[in-house]
């Protein structure tokens, strides 16, 4: 009896040995991807990279997620990919000029390559091509975002010459700079007058390089009292929105539209008071996240190349209806 016990509790050990054993086994096997983002901390990528690591649970694929907010920062986390055995990372690089210097990285390698959201450009400018991409059609969502500001200046009966417009503007991003002419283009077509608009160059894609872009914007035309708001982003909006704050502009007398529907324009919607951000064209940083993802690990474990460019399409999430966008679009 004794005997029999010991020889089971002995026989169950080993049992529970080969089974976490063959677990290791089994995560060893599994492919792994690296995920590298400009701005972890911003809610776009934050969910871009938990939706990558979902589809990895399902699909079986293994994806460590990393932030890259300089060059060197990139360079050493594929280092450290390599080293860990991946095969391939997605990217959204913080500056898009270091396309050849990363894919130099990878190719030593003998890591794939996808981009998100922002394209790697060559030498002379130019995307690189060559690179698999996927990432919002940036002009026609700034043209979206154009439409909506017009639309809301009609409703609150304002006449077109007596508003300005504060467009936030990133030279160095090409996305970027696709959604601020289509947003302009909108806009004049709608009628706006082309000597209302004012650029406010920021450095960087974030809340704080645009408030201290647009402060001084806004008291250079103190003459205005009516503002519409415009940017890459919903975060770089929101600065533009806190400048017009703080220069004593009331909620009323501004209509900011952002570009992303992450948890920064969540977090706007839910005030109990309306603030000056009236909505933002929403983009599922979810399906940006998963499908670059899954397309990456079929290109390692199953050789299908991705798509060369996959372009996204955004729908105009405002306080009224924004939780069913959000709910639409897997957010
Ligand atoms: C850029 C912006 C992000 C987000 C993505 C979406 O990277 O900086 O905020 O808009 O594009 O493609």
């Amino acid at each position: 009896m004794q005997l029999t016990k010991t020889f089971t509790r002995l026989a169950l050990g080993s049992a529970i040995m080969l089974a976490s054993l063959g677990s290791v086994q089994a995560q060893e096997d599994e492919v792994k991807i690296g995920f590298i983002v400009k701005k972890p901390e911003q809610a776009w990528f934050i969910n871009e990279q938990q939706a990558a690591t979902a589809v990895g649970e399902e699909l079986g694929f293994d994806v460590v997620r990393l932030s890259g907010e300089d060059g060197q920062e990139v360079l050493t986390a594929i280092d450290n990919l390599y080293a860990q055995g991946a095969e391939g990372f997605v990217i959204c690089p913080p500056d898009v000029r270091l396309g050849p210097a990363i894919m130099n990285r990878a190719n030593q390698y003998d890591m794939k390559v996808v981009t998100v959201d922002d394209q790697f450009v060559n030498s002379s400018g130019e995307p690189m091509e060559g690179v698999p991409h996927l990432g919002m059609s940036g002009y026609k969502i700034g043209q979206q975002v154009g439409d909506a500001i017009a639309a809301e200046i009609e409703a609150r009966g304002w006449n077109p010459e007596e508003v300005a417009a504060l467009r936030i503007t990133n030279n160095e991003l090409p996305t970027a700079v696709e959604r601020t002419d289509g947003a302009t283009a909108a806009l004049l077509d709608a009628g706006f007058p082309e000597g209302n608009i004012f650029d406010a160059p920021q450095q960087n894609s974030d809340t704080a390089s645009a408030f201290s872009a647009a402060s001084p914007v806004l008291s250079q035309r103190g003459d205005y009292e009516h503002w519409v708001i415009y940017a890459l982003n919903e975060e770089s909006v929101l600065g533009g929105v806190r400048a017009t704050e703080q220069y004593g502009l009331a909620p009323e007398d501004v209509i900011g539209v952002g570009i992303n529907g992450s948890g920064a324009a969540f977090a706007e919607f839910s005030r109990d008071n309306p603030t000056g951000f009236h909505g933002t064209v929403a983009v599922s940083s979810t399906m940006h996240g998963r499908q670059t993802a899954e397309d990456l690990y079929r290109w390692i474990s199953e050789d299908k190349q991705p798509p060369a460019n996959t372009e996204t399409s955004g729908v105009l999430m405002t306080r009224e209806n924004w939780q069913e966008v959000r709910e639409d679009l897997g957010l």
